[in-house]
C-alpha cells in the first residue's frame, strides 16, 4: 500500500498518533486494508512519514489494543484475520471493542468515576474457567469455616509477588487476607491503636480512609504534601508526637506524586525513634506509566514500624472485596488473635480463584496489558481535555494511577463545579474535598480507565464542558 495515504496533516490541532490510528481504522473499514494483511513495520513507517517512532509506535498499540491489528513478533503486525470487512461503518469499534459503551451504560458505571479499572478489560473467561474449576472442586474442608487470616495458598502468591514486585521480604505468615482497605484499617486499629490517638494524614489525602478513621475516634493532623510527597519537617513541627502516620508513598493520592527517597528515610527515622506506626497504602502502585513501579517503603522496613496495605481492587476489580495487610513479624501472634475476634473473612471461592490467577500467571500477564491500555487511555483523556478546554484548565503533571488531575483557571469553587457535572450523569470529584483544610486547591479528579477509544472520551469531555458551561 502506498505510504503516503498514511501522510498527517501536520497544521492540524488532531494530534500526529490520533490522525494515523483513524487514518488505518478508516483503511480497514473502507475494505484498503484487508484482514490478515500485514501492516508496515513502525521503523519503516516513521521513516517513510518523517515521524517520530514513538509516534507511530502509539497509533499501533491504539489499534492493536481495540483489536484492529494483532502484533506477530518477529513476522511483523497485521491487520487481525478475524474481523471480516467493515463497510461504511468509519467510527464504529472493531469486534473485539464492540458494545464497550453499552456495558458500560447498562452496568451503571457513569463516566470519569475514579477509581475503577477498565471493566471492559478484564479477563472474564479465564476468570469463569478458574472459578468453575474451583466451584467443582469444592470439598467438605472448602465448605467449613475458612482461616480467618485468609487462604494460605493466596497468602503464598501474595507473599512472593510482594517479594518480586514490590521489593518486599515477608513470609506468608505476615500475610493478613482482608475485605479491602478499611477493612486492613479496622485490623490495625483494633491490634495496635487506641480511640484518641494521634495520627498524620497526608493534605490532600484520600477521603474514605479519613472518614473511616475520623469515625473509629482517631485524632488526625494534616500534613502537606509537596513535589516529593508528605512533608515529614511539617508533621514533626505540628504532630512529632503522633502514634502513626498513613502515608500513599508510590503514588499519593490523590496528587500522584512519589515520596522521595529523604523524606521515606525521614519517616522510617521519625517511625524509628517514636515507636510510632506507619501505615502504607500502595492501593495502585502497579500503574506508572513511565519507569518500573517503585519498591515499597515497606522494603527499607529494618525496625519493623510499617503496616503495609495492598488491595486487589485496581488490579483486578473492586467487586472481589479483597485486600491484604502485612504485618511486623513480631506483630503476628496480635494481629492473628484480632483477626479470630473480628471473623471478617472472605470467601474461600474469591480468594481461591485469585490464588490460580496468580500462580497460573494470568495476573502478570494482565497487569502488563492493563498498563500499556491505561497509558492509552490516559491519553484519550488529556487529548480530549486539551482540545475541549484549551488554555482552561492546566492538567497535573504526575503521571501515574488511575486518574486525571486537572486544576480549573476560574473563580468557581470545584464543589460546585463537581456537583453541575454530576447533575449531568458524570462522576467526577472535587479536589477540595479530600482536605481537612479550608481554602485548598481546586481542582477536579477524573477517571479515565473506562474512556475506551478517543471518541468516547472526546464524547464526554464535551458533555463536561456543557455540564460547566467551560466556566
Ligand atoms: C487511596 C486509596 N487507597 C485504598 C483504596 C482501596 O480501597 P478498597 O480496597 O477498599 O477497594 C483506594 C480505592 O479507591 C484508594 O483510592
Amino acid at each position: 500500500m502506498d505510504f503516503s495515504y498514511f501522510t498527517p496533516h501536520r497544521e492540524q490541532a488532531v494530534p500526529i498518533y490520533l490522525q494515523l490510528y483513524r487514518r488505518f481504522r478508516d483503511a480497514i473499514t473502507e475494505g484498503k486494508l484487508n484482514p490478515g494483511e500485514r501492516v508496515p513495520s513502525v521503523r519503516s513507517l516513521a521513516s517513510e512519514l518523517n515521524l517520530a517512532r514513538g509516534t507511530v509506535e502509539t497509533a499501533y498499540q491504539m489499534l492493536s489494543s481495540e483489536g484492529y491489528f494483532v502484533p506477530r513478533g518477529p513476522a511483523g503486525t497485521v491487520v487481525s484475520p478475524q474481523l471480516t470487512r467493515l463497510r461504511n461503518v468509519t467510527t464504529q469499534p472493531t469486534s473485539k471493542n464492540s458494545g464497550r459503551q453499552s456495558q458500560a451504560e447498562l452496568s451503571g458505571l457513569k463516566a470519569f468515576q475514579p477509581g475503577l479499572p477498565a471493566l471492559d478489560a478484564f479477563p472474564r473467561k479465564t476468570w469463569a474457567r478458574l472459578a468453575g474449576r474451583q466451584l467443582r472442586a469444592m470439598n467438605a474442608t472448602v465448605m467449613a469455616y475458612p482461616d480467618p487470616i485468609g487462604y494460605e495458598p493466596l497468602r503464598q502468591a501474595i507473599a512472593v509477588y510482594l517479594g518480586i514486585s514490590r521489593g518486599i521480604d515477608c513470609t506468608h505468615e505476615q500475610v493478613f487476607i482482608t475485605t479491602g482497605y478499611c477493612n486492613s484499617l479496622d485490623l490495625i486499629f483494633h491490634t495496635l491503636l487506641q480511640v484518641g490517638d494521634t495520627g498524620w494524614f497526608e493534605e490532600p489525602g484520600y477521603l474514605f480512609a479519613r472518614q473511616y478513621l475520623e469515625h473509629t475516634g482517631m485524632r488526625l493532623v494534616p500534613v502537606p504534601v509537596d513535589g516529593e510527597g508528605l512533608i515529614v519537617s511539617a508533621g514533626l513541627q505540628n504532630a512529632a508526637d503522633a502514634h502513626f502516620a498513613v502515608v500513599t508513598p508510590t503514588h499519593q493520592s490523590p496528587l500522584g506524586v512519589a515520596l522521595s527517597l529523604p523524606r521515606r528515610l525521614a519517616l522510617m527515622e521519625w517511625a524509628s525513634a517514636r515507636q510510632a506506626w506507619i501505615i502504607e497504602d500502595d492501593y495502585d502502585s502497579e500503574f506508572r506509566y513511565c519507569g518500573r513501579p517503585l519498591p515499597a517503603l515497606k522494603s527499607l522496613d529494618q525496625c519493623g514500624r510499617v503496616l503495609y496495605t495492598g488491595t486487589f481492587s485496581k488490579v483486578l476489580f473492586p467487586g472481589l472485596r479483597l485486600a491484604y495487610l502485612v504485618v511486623p513479624k513480631k506483630e503476628i501472634k496480635k494481629f492473628r488473635e484480632t483477626a479470630n475476634r473480628l471473623q471478617c473473612n472472605s470467601s474461600f471461592l474469591t480468594q481461591a480463584t485469585v490464588t490460580d490467577f496468580m500462580v497460573q500467571g494470568h495476573f502478570a500477564r494482565h497487569l502488563r496489558k492493563m498498563r500499556t491500555l491505561y497509558a492509552l487511555r490516559r491519553r484519550y483523556l488529556i487529548d480530549a481535555l486539551v482540545q475541549v478546554f484549551g488554555e482552561k484548565l492546566q492538567i497535573s503533571p504526575w503521571a501515574n494511577g488511575l486518574h486525571v488531575l486537572v486544576y480549573l483557571k476560574t473563580k468557581h469553587s470545584d464543589d460546585i463545579l463537581a456537583s453541575l457535572a454530576n447533575e449531568q450523569g458524570l462522576a467526577v470529584q472535587a479536589l477540595s474535598n479530600w482536605s481537612m483544610r479550608k481554602g485548598s486547591p481546586s481542582g477536579l479528579i477524573l477517571g479515565f480507565t473506562n474512556l475506551a477509544t478517543p471518541e468516547q472520551a472526546l464524547e464526554n469531555v464535551l458533555r463536561l464542558g456543557k455540564a460547566l458551561g467551560k466556566f
